[in-house]
């Protein structure tokens, strides 16, 4: 039977509606779920920033836009026409409450209406928006309101913003969005653990050797220079996407999927994690800075060369760690995490490491170059889709010889059809009040907190990031860091 879908009725506001995110990511989201038919004919969507621009002026950017964004195929002019008529637009400056008594204007006529308030500006005018959204009166019960990251630059001025935020708004209000959450292959992780049996029993440290996470990266800073070198790849992937992945490959079955449920296990998980400070902070990190180089067969300039660079930075552009578990379940196991810019190609993953059999009985397999224990891959992009490599015979007479095979599925193959894009997921999720997929204020508490740490270790031990050529997997220091305890990265296995 078709499962029927839901027509959402709601009043969706994008404040910094002409920024990058809104016009690359957010609308194109909407515009899916307007093609999909998951809106009610009533719902209504306003784009909201400084600039001026009349309804038709904003649509027609948002068209532009949508015929480069929208997925290739995808971008259909009848039901674009339908979409853009939802669309209009309001003037508004986050410290001046006209602007906002003009929006009031629009929306007062649906007082009881579900509103999604997306905060999809710099998070330095998040506080102003909420007092001023609860001024004029337009922060009623069903109203959420979403914030994009980065929420503050340290554990301070996160709790600084969440603070003025919660004057505003309750906690099941507020949706702080990690778009890694929203990804197909970040949410399998967790049915891929709890919805098949052969896996858990498995996934401890009796079982598991190690665990690495990767997310690299093609692009470089570029437009984003000044943005990103405030943050670096520390608090730009590490606090938020690195640590959330580690926190589902790691967390208990939450008793229920709700979200306070996998929430709490997610907090527990960050808990655990083993501080890294001035004691360990060599051993356990690597920073690095891309130089120029070649990526995809492209020459690229260096993270110092890019325009509007500041030649003295010394901002990390790729992170390698070595984290632990203080934990029942992980203890003694690592988890090696990296993530970079300008890496030979767009590759996330993570990869389960099984220890070997307790007991070898094939002479020959010690001494094969490729042997290795079971190895469970999970391919997050491109070409999502789990690989579980197992030793098999390699075909022929003669002494038994072993061969590692792999056993894929991809999930394009196995499914077909469309993978939306995270940030519909995560829009509808907040459409229907539903947090699972947001991240809880105090989870966000204790990764800054943990990052911070690092952060400090590497300021007092005057730690600055070691360059590396873009198009390589990161400074050699980042291989030596998990070849130290005798294992490799991924990618050297070949698979
Ligand atoms: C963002 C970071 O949160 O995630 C970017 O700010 C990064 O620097 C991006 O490029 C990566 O997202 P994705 O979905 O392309 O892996």
């Amino acid at each position: 039977m078709r499962q029927r879908l839901k027509h959402r009725i709601a009043d969706i506001v994008i404040f910094g509606g002409t920024g990058d995110l809104a016009l690359r990511k957010l609308f194109p989201a909407l515009y899916e779920m307007e093609r999909t038919g998951r809106f009610d004919d009533d719902t209504r969507i306003f784009g909201a920033s400084r600039s001026e621009h009349s309804d038709e002026d904003f649509r027609a950017k948002l068209e532009e836009a949508g015929k480069k964004f929208v997925p290739e195929g995808e971008f259909e002019a009848k039901t674009w026409k339908k979409f853009a008529k939802r669309i209009s637009y309001v003037q508004v400056s986050a410290g001046d409450e006209a602007g906002f008594k003009v929006l009031h204007e629009k929306l007062s006529d649906q007082p009881d209406r579900d509103r999604v308030y997306y905060f999809s500006t710099s998070p330095a005018l998040f506080a102003d928006m909420a007092f001023n959204l609860k001024k004029v009166g337009l922060v009623t019960p069903n109203s959420r309101v979403v914030l994009e990251k980065p929420l503050g630059h340290d554990l301070d001025s996160c709790r600084e913003i969440n603070g003025q935020i919660g004057e505003v708004f309750d906690e099941n209000q507020i949706f702080r969005i990690d778009h890694y959450l929203g990804k197909e292959t970040v949410q399998n992780l967790m049915i891929l653990r709890f919805a098949n049996a052969m896996f858990e029993p498995l996934w401890n440290s009796a079982h598991i050797d190690h665990v690495q996470i990767t997310v690299g990266e093609e692009v470089g800073a570029e437009g984003r220079w000044s943005y990103y070198d405030d943050a670096g790849a520390m608090r730009d992937m590490v606090q938020n996407h690195m640590l959330q992945l580690l926190c589902l490959v790691a967390m208990e079955p939450p008793y229920v999927l709700d979200q306070d449920a996998v929430r709490d296990e997610k907090v527990k998980v960050l808990k655990a994690l083993m501080p890294i400070n001035d004691s360990n902070i060599d051993t356990s990190t690597v920073r690095g800075q891309y130089r120029k180089g070649a990526v995809g067969g492209k020459e690229v300039p260096g993270y110092l060369e890019e325009e509007g660079a500041n030649v003295d930075s010394t901002t990390e552009t790729f992170v390698a760690i070595r984290a632990e578990l203080n934990n029942w379940r992980w203890s003694g196991v690592p988890f090696y995490l990296r993530t970079g810019k300008r890496l030979p190609k767009r590759h996330s993953e993570i990869v389960i490491q099984f220890r070997d059999v307790p007991h070898q009985i094939f002479p020959l397999a010690k001494s094969m170059t490729n042997y290795q224990a079971n190895r469970l891959v999970l391919r997050l992009q491109p070409d999502d889709g789990i690989h579980l490599i197992l030793n098999n015979k390699n075909p022929g007479p003669g002494l038994v010889r072993l061969r590692p095979t792999a056993l894929n599925l991809s999930f394009a193959e196995a499914f077909g059809g469309r993978s939306p894009d995270a940030y519909e997921r995560l829009l509808l999720d907040a459409i229907d009040g539903n947090n699972t997929l947001f991240v809880r204020r105090d989870e966000q508490d204790i990764a800054w907190q943990w990052v911070d740490a690092i952060q400090e270790a590497w300021q007092n031990n005057h730690i600055t990031p070691k360059g590396y050529t873009s198009g390589t997997w990161g400074p050699s220091a980042a291989i030596a860091l998990i070849e130290r305890d005798g294992r490799t990265w991924n990618e050297e296995a070949g698979f």
